[in-house]
Protein backbone atom coordinates (compact mmCIF):
# COMPACT_ATOMS: atom_id res chain seq x y z
CA UNK A 1 0.00 0.00 0.00
CA UNK A 2 2.60 2.11 0.70
CA UNK A 3 3.88 1.35 -2.83
CA UNK A 4 0.56 2.48 -4.22
CA UNK A 5 0.95 6.06 -2.57
CA UNK A 6 4.55 6.30 -3.39
CA UNK A 7 3.11 5.71 -7.42
CA UNK A 8 0.73 8.57 -7.01
CA UNK A 9 2.07 10.91 -5.40
CA UNK A 10 5.08 10.55 -8.00
CA UNK A 11 2.38 10.53 -10.84
CA UNK A 12 0.54 13.22 -9.20
CA UNK A 13 2.26 15.25 -6.45
CA UNK A 14 1.01 16.12 -3.78
CA UNK A 15 -2.83 15.60 -4.33
CA UNK A 16 -4.23 12.45 -2.01
CA UNK A 17 -5.40 9.52 -3.39
CA UNK A 18 -8.63 8.20 -1.85
CA UNK A 19 -10.17 5.78 -3.86
CA UNK A 20 -8.60 2.71 -5.25
CA UNK A 21 -9.68 -0.46 -6.54
CA UNK A 22 -8.79 -3.73 -6.52
CA UNK A 23 -9.19 -6.22 -9.50
CA UNK A 24 -8.79 -9.99 -9.16
CA UNK A 25 -9.22 -9.03 -5.68
CA UNK A 26 -9.50 -12.46 -4.15
CA UNK A 27 -10.12 -12.11 -0.73
CA UNK A 28 -9.21 -8.29 -0.83
CA UNK A 29 -6.74 -7.36 1.64
CA UNK A 30 -5.59 -4.71 -0.39
CA UNK A 31 -9.09 -3.29 0.22
CA UNK A 32 -9.06 -3.69 4.12
CA UNK A 33 -5.84 -2.03 4.49
CA UNK A 34 -6.64 0.63 2.28
CA UNK A 35 -9.99 1.91 4.19
CA UNK A 36 -8.31 1.31 7.69
CA UNK A 37 -5.00 3.68 6.79
CA UNK A 38 -7.50 6.89 6.40
CA UNK A 39 -11.04 7.72 7.32
CA UNK A 40 -11.54 9.21 4.12
CA UNK A 41 -10.80 6.16 1.85
CA UNK A 42 -12.93 3.77 0.14
CA UNK A 43 -12.20 0.60 -1.42
CA UNK A 44 -13.86 -1.70 -4.27
CA UNK A 45 -12.52 -5.04 -4.61
CA UNK A 46 -13.71 -6.95 -8.26
CA UNK A 47 -13.43 -10.84 -8.80
CA UNK A 48 -14.86 -13.77 -10.39
CA UNK A 49 -15.01 -16.24 -7.34
CA UNK A 50 -18.31 -15.94 -5.13
CA UNK A 51 -16.25 -18.34 -3.07
CA UNK A 52 -13.28 -16.48 -2.83
CA UNK A 53 -14.98 -13.19 -1.67
CA UNK A 54 -17.27 -14.83 1.01
CA UNK A 55 -13.66 -16.27 2.44
CA UNK A 56 -12.59 -12.66 2.50
CA UNK A 57 -16.14 -11.44 3.74
CA UNK A 58 -15.90 -13.97 6.83
CA UNK A 59 -12.37 -13.65 7.80
CA UNK A 60 -10.65 -10.30 6.46
CA UNK A 61 -14.26 -7.89 6.43
CA UNK A 62 -15.50 -8.60 9.64
CA UNK A 63 -12.09 -7.65 11.55
CA UNK A 64 -12.81 -4.34 10.30
CA UNK A 65 -14.96 -1.67 12.33
CA UNK A 66 -18.47 -1.05 10.87
CA UNK A 67 -17.50 2.06 9.69
CA UNK A 68 -14.49 0.20 8.08
CA UNK A 69 -16.52 -2.16 6.11
CA UNK A 70 -18.64 0.68 4.78
CA UNK A 71 -16.09 1.97 2.94
CA UNK A 72 -15.44 -1.35 0.91
CA UNK A 73 -17.71 -2.67 -2.09
CA UNK A 74 -17.42 -5.71 -3.64
CA UNK A 75 -18.66 -6.76 -7.01
CA UNK A 76 -18.38 -10.51 -8.02
CA UNK A 77 -17.94 -9.69 -11.76
CA UNK A 78 -15.43 -10.23 -15.05
CA UNK A 79 -12.32 -7.14 -14.17
CA UNK A 80 -13.30 -6.37 -18.08
CA UNK A 81 -16.50 -4.20 -16.69
CA UNK A 82 -16.82 -0.62 -16.71
CA UNK A 83 -17.62 0.58 -13.18
CA UNK A 84 -18.50 4.02 -12.05
CA UNK A 85 -17.47 5.82 -10.00
CA UNK A 86 -14.09 5.96 -11.42
CA UNK A 87 -10.94 5.37 -9.22
CA UNK A 88 -7.87 6.81 -8.03
CA UNK A 89 -5.50 3.90 -8.45
CA UNK A 90 -6.42 0.59 -10.01
CA UNK A 91 -4.17 -2.27 -8.22
CA UNK A 92 -3.91 -5.65 -9.87
CA UNK A 93 -1.49 -7.96 -8.20
CA UNK A 94 0.41 -10.89 -7.87
CA UNK A 95 1.12 -11.42 -11.91
CA UNK A 96 -3.18 -11.79 -12.22
CA UNK A 97 -3.50 -9.99 -15.32
CA UNK A 98 -1.18 -13.07 -16.87
CA UNK A 99 -4.02 -15.09 -17.24
CA UNK A 100 -4.67 -12.92 -20.25
CA UNK A 101 -2.41 -14.89 -22.43
CA UNK A 102 -3.11 -12.93 -26.15
CA UNK A 103 -2.48 -9.82 -26.94
CA UNK A 104 -6.07 -8.79 -27.99
CA UNK A 105 -7.40 -10.07 -24.61
CA UNK A 106 -4.57 -8.17 -22.43
CA UNK A 107 -5.60 -4.82 -24.98
CA UNK A 108 -9.10 -5.39 -23.80
CA UNK A 109 -8.25 -5.44 -20.40
CA UNK A 110 -5.54 -2.59 -20.20
CA UNK A 111 -8.40 -0.39 -22.59
CA UNK A 112 -11.05 -1.16 -19.74
CA UNK A 113 -8.77 -0.47 -17.05
CA UNK A 114 -8.06 2.45 -18.51
CA UNK A 115 -11.58 3.63 -18.20
CA UNK A 116 -12.01 2.96 -14.27
CA UNK A 117 -8.94 5.19 -13.61
CA UNK A 118 -9.88 8.93 -13.32
CA UNK A 119 -7.41 11.26 -15.02
CA UNK A 120 -4.21 11.07 -13.36
CA UNK A 121 -5.04 7.29 -12.08
CA UNK A 122 -2.33 4.74 -11.68
CA UNK A 123 -2.59 1.48 -12.49
CA UNK A 124 -0.09 -0.37 -10.39
CA UNK A 125 1.17 -4.31 -11.76
CA UNK A 126 3.22 -6.71 -10.37
CA UNK A 127 6.04 -8.47 -12.48
CA UNK A 128 8.37 -11.01 -12.28
CA UNK A 129 11.19 -12.66 -14.31
CA UNK A 130 15.14 -13.56 -14.61
CA UNK A 131 16.28 -16.35 -16.12
CA UNK A 132 15.49 -19.19 -13.28
CA UNK A 133 11.83 -18.38 -13.90
CA UNK A 134 12.00 -20.84 -16.86
CA UNK A 135 13.28 -23.92 -15.34
CA UNK A 136 11.00 -26.56 -15.12
CA UNK A 137 9.92 -28.55 -12.63
CA UNK A 138 11.67 -26.15 -10.07
CA UNK A 139 10.32 -25.81 -6.48
CA UNK A 140 10.99 -23.19 -3.67
CA UNK A 141 9.98 -24.12 0.08
CA UNK A 142 9.19 -21.86 2.02
CA UNK A 143 8.53 -21.76 6.24
CA UNK A 144 5.99 -19.78 7.58
CA UNK A 145 5.89 -19.50 11.26
CA UNK A 146 2.45 -18.55 13.27
CA UNK A 147 2.55 -18.58 17.04
CA UNK A 148 4.03 -22.03 18.09
CA UNK A 149 3.11 -23.80 15.05
CA UNK A 150 3.37 -22.40 11.80
CA UNK A 151 3.29 -24.15 8.09
CA UNK A 152 5.34 -25.06 5.16
CA UNK A 153 4.95 -23.89 1.38
CA UNK A 154 5.99 -24.87 -1.55
CA UNK A 155 5.88 -22.58 -5.25
CA UNK A 156 6.42 -25.06 -7.73
CA UNK A 157 7.17 -23.82 -11.42
CA UNK A 158 5.89 -26.51 -13.29
CA UNK A 159 6.32 -25.93 -16.99
CA UNK A 160 7.20 -23.31 -19.40
CA UNK A 161 6.78 -23.38 -23.53
CA UNK A 162 8.99 -21.22 -24.96
CA UNK A 163 7.18 -21.27 -28.24
CA UNK A 164 3.86 -19.34 -26.92
CA UNK A 165 5.16 -18.39 -23.16
CA UNK A 166 2.70 -20.78 -21.75
CA UNK A 167 3.83 -21.15 -18.30
CA UNK A 168 2.02 -23.35 -15.16
CA UNK A 169 2.82 -22.82 -11.38
CA UNK A 170 1.28 -24.42 -8.16
CA UNK A 171 1.46 -23.77 -4.62
CA UNK A 172 1.33 -26.58 -2.00
CA UNK A 173 0.90 -26.79 1.49
CA UNK A 174 2.35 -29.06 4.66
CA UNK A 175 0.92 -28.09 7.97
CA UNK A 176 2.76 -28.73 11.75
CA UNK A 177 0.14 -31.77 11.99
CA UNK A 178 2.12 -33.60 8.60
CA UNK A 179 -1.26 -33.33 6.57
CA UNK A 180 -0.76 -31.64 3.03
CA UNK A 181 -2.61 -29.62 0.56
CA UNK A 182 -1.18 -30.44 -2.75
CA UNK A 183 -1.19 -28.15 -5.52
CA UNK A 184 -4.04 -26.14 -3.64
CA UNK A 185 -3.61 -23.03 -6.15
CA UNK A 186 -2.68 -23.33 -9.60
CA UNK A 187 -1.88 -20.86 -12.40
CA UNK A 188 -1.87 -21.09 -16.22
CA UNK A 189 -0.20 -18.37 -17.53
CA UNK A 190 1.40 -16.39 -20.13
CA UNK A 191 4.79 -15.58 -19.03
CA UNK A 192 4.62 -12.04 -20.28
CA UNK A 193 7.36 -9.44 -20.49
CA UNK A 194 7.95 -5.96 -19.42
CA UNK A 195 8.22 -4.65 -22.58
CA UNK A 196 5.57 -6.75 -24.32
CA UNK A 197 3.27 -4.76 -21.20
CA UNK A 198 4.47 -1.58 -21.89
CA UNK A 199 3.43 -1.62 -25.57
CA UNK A 200 0.11 -2.74 -24.80
CA UNK A 201 -0.58 -0.42 -22.32
CA UNK A 202 0.73 2.52 -24.39
CA UNK A 203 -1.76 1.06 -26.98
CA UNK A 204 -4.14 1.25 -24.56
CA UNK A 205 -4.07 4.88 -24.15
CA UNK A 206 -2.47 5.15 -21.14
CA UNK A 207 0.16 8.49 -21.11
CA UNK A 208 2.88 7.00 -19.26
CA UNK A 209 4.27 3.49 -18.16
CA UNK A 210 7.05 3.25 -15.14
CA UNK A 211 9.51 0.31 -14.39
CA UNK A 212 10.32 0.70 -10.72
CA UNK A 213 13.02 -1.81 -9.11
CA UNK A 214 14.10 -2.42 -5.62
CA UNK A 215 17.07 -1.23 -3.88
CA UNK A 216 18.73 -4.21 -3.27
CA UNK A 217 22.21 -2.94 -1.65
CA UNK A 218 22.09 -3.08 1.54
CA UNK A 219 24.94 -0.60 2.65
CA UNK A 220 22.45 1.94 0.72
CA UNK A 221 20.15 4.31 2.67
CA UNK A 222 17.58 4.02 0.22
CA UNK A 223 18.09 -0.04 0.73
CA UNK A 224 14.35 -1.71 0.15
CA UNK A 225 13.03 1.33 -1.26
CA UNK A 226 11.39 1.13 -4.73
CA UNK A 227 12.43 3.98 -7.83
CA UNK A 228 11.88 3.95 -11.74
CA UNK A 229 14.57 3.04 -13.58
CA UNK A 230 15.30 2.44 -17.16
CA UNK A 231 17.71 -0.04 -16.64
CA UNK A 232 18.37 -3.03 -14.31
CA UNK A 233 21.04 -5.89 -13.28
CA UNK A 234 20.13 -9.30 -15.38
CA UNK A 235 19.22 -11.08 -11.80
CA UNK A 236 18.50 -14.91 -11.90
CA UNK A 237 15.09 -14.03 -10.55
CA UNK A 238 13.43 -10.60 -10.06
CA UNK A 239 9.94 -9.00 -8.99
CA UNK A 240 9.00 -5.42 -9.87
CA UNK A 241 6.15 -3.03 -10.53
CA UNK A 242 4.84 -1.65 -13.68
CA UNK A 243 2.89 1.65 -12.86
CA UNK A 244 0.74 2.99 -15.87
CA UNK A 245 -0.09 6.48 -15.89
CA UNK A 246 -3.85 7.56 -17.17
C1 LIG B 1 -3.71 -15.00 -8.42
S1 LIG B 1 -5.29 -14.78 -7.63
C2 LIG B 1 -4.96 -13.23 -6.82
C3 LIG B 1 -5.81 -12.95 -5.64
C4 LIG B 1 -5.39 -11.72 -4.84
N1 LIG B 1 -5.06 -10.58 -5.66
C5 LIG B 1 -4.23 -12.07 -3.96
O1 LIG B 1 -3.12 -11.63 -4.21
O2 LIG B 1 -4.43 -12.80 -2.99
C6 LIG B 1 -6.32 -14.39 -9.00
C7 LIG B 1 -7.78 -14.04 -8.69
O3 LIG B 1 -8.38 -13.54 -9.90
C8 LIG B 1 -9.73 -14.02 -10.02
N2 LIG B 1 -10.06 -13.95 -11.46
C9 LIG B 1 -9.59 -14.70 -12.45
N3 LIG B 1 -10.07 -14.27 -13.65
C10 LIG B 1 -10.83 -13.18 -13.38
C11 LIG B 1 -11.58 -12.26 -14.19
N4 LIG B 1 -11.61 -12.38 -15.53
N5 LIG B 1 -12.27 -11.28 -13.59
C12 LIG B 1 -12.27 -11.17 -12.24
N6 LIG B 1 -11.55 -11.98 -11.42
C13 LIG B 1 -10.85 -12.97 -11.99
C14 LIG B 1 -9.69 -15.40 -9.39
O4 LIG B 1 -10.99 -15.75 -8.92
C15 LIG B 1 -8.66 -15.20 -8.24
O5 LIG B 1 -9.30 -14.83 -7.04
Amino acid sequence: MEFFQQAYREANGRKKPTSLREDFCGTFAVCCEWVKSDKARQALGVDLCGETLQWGRENNLSKLQSEEQKRIKLLEQDVRKRNRPMVDILAAQNFSFWLFKTRPQLLEYFKIARSNLKAGGVMVMDMMGGGDCYTEESIDKRTIKKGKRGFQYWWEQASFNPVNADASFYISFKFADGSKLKRAFEYHWRFWTIPEVRELLEEAGFSESHVYWENDDEDSDDYGTWARGTDAPSNPSWICYVVAIK
